[in-house]
């Protein structure tokens, strides 16, 4: 296993940014690790997530860890959106400088559905909750010019969205849609506000959403041998959310940042090679 060195210290890169965190459902979502960095680096954020989830995991605790305020919203609901964003500018004292949609979710891959047996009702499910959502955070944002100029949103991908990965099944749609949105609303926004979007395609991550995929555990494998630095971790993908929402990168949008270890550019490696 490689050593995926961290940095040990903080370099106030959000000093005196405000956003919010949507996803962090237990210590292993990939937004749970994003919000003790943020914190670290000196920013302020209100967390959010679906109300079940909010009674299902442990989000309470990542609040007071971080000082942060707790406000429930389904990413699917407007009216819960247009509410969590009024809320969030008073609780934070203003503007937006960032935004954090980890949301995943499809009923067809939880109850391992074939993709030639896909319950269409659930595959708009997957659609509405992965990607959909994106657009309806961003127009919500909008309407209520919640963000201030120069600010940053990020949603979060998988290579799925490009080749085909067969477990993966109609989130490989969920995803395609989500980067193509950012695409749209990054011009959009840019133009506006000069507020950038972006989707960090992140490497197989062991979460609540990751462990759904079936036969998970060879996939995250094989993807780690396929990439010569390995799978990047939630922690590593967390320093990377951190610099995306810095000054640092603010003249990236409408990108789909590729956050592997390299697999995405890899044909093959002596490990696959030797297992053969
Ligand atoms: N884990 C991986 O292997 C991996 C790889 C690439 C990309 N991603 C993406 O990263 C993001 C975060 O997932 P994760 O791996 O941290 O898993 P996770 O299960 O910890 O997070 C998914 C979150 O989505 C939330 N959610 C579901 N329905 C919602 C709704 N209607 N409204 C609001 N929130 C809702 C869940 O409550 C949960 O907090 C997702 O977009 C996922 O597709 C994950």
């Amino acid at each position: 296993m490689i050593n995926q060195k961290a940095p040990t210290m903080a370099y106030n890169l959000l000093q005196g940014k405000k956003g919010i965190v949507f996803g962090a459902l237990d210590e292993h979502s990939i937004a749970w690790h994003a919000a003790q960095k943020i914190k670290e680096e000196g920013g302020s954020f209100v967390l959010t997530n679906a109300p079940i989830a909010l009674r299902m995991g442990k989000v309470y605790e990542l609040a007071k860890a971080c000082q942060a305020q707790v406000i429930p919203a389904d990413a699917t609901v407007v009216e819960d959106l247009e509410r969590l964003f009024r809320e969030s500018t008073e609780i934070l004292g203003g503007k937006l400088d960032f935004i954090l949609h980890s949301i995943g979710m499809s009923p067809n891959v939880r109850k391992n559905k074939s993709y030639g047996d896909l319950d269409y009702a659930w595959f708009l499910k997957t659609l509405d909750i992965s990607a959909l959502s994106f657009h309806k955070i961003m127009q919500t944002a909008e309407k209520l010019d919640a963000m201030n100029t120069w600010g940053s949103i990020l949603g979060l991908s998988y290579i799925a969205a490009q080749r085909n990965f067969p477990g993966y099944s109609d989130m490989s749609q969920a995803k395609a849609m989500l980067e193509s949105i950012a695409r749209s609303y990054g011009y959009r926004l840019g133009k506006l506000k000069r507020v950038r979007v972006n989707t960090i395609s992140q490497s197989p991550t062991y979460t609540k959403a990751g462990n759904g995929v079936s036969g998970f555990d060879k996939f995250y494998e094989y993807a780690h041998k396929m990439s010569p630095l390995g799978n990047a971790n939630a922690a590593a993908c967390a320093d990377y959310i951190v610099l995306m929402f810095s000054d640092l990168s603010r003249m990236v949008t409408m990108q789909n940042l590729m956050h592997d270890g390299g697999f995405s550019n890899s044909g093959v490696t002596d490990e696959i090679i030797e297992m053969l």
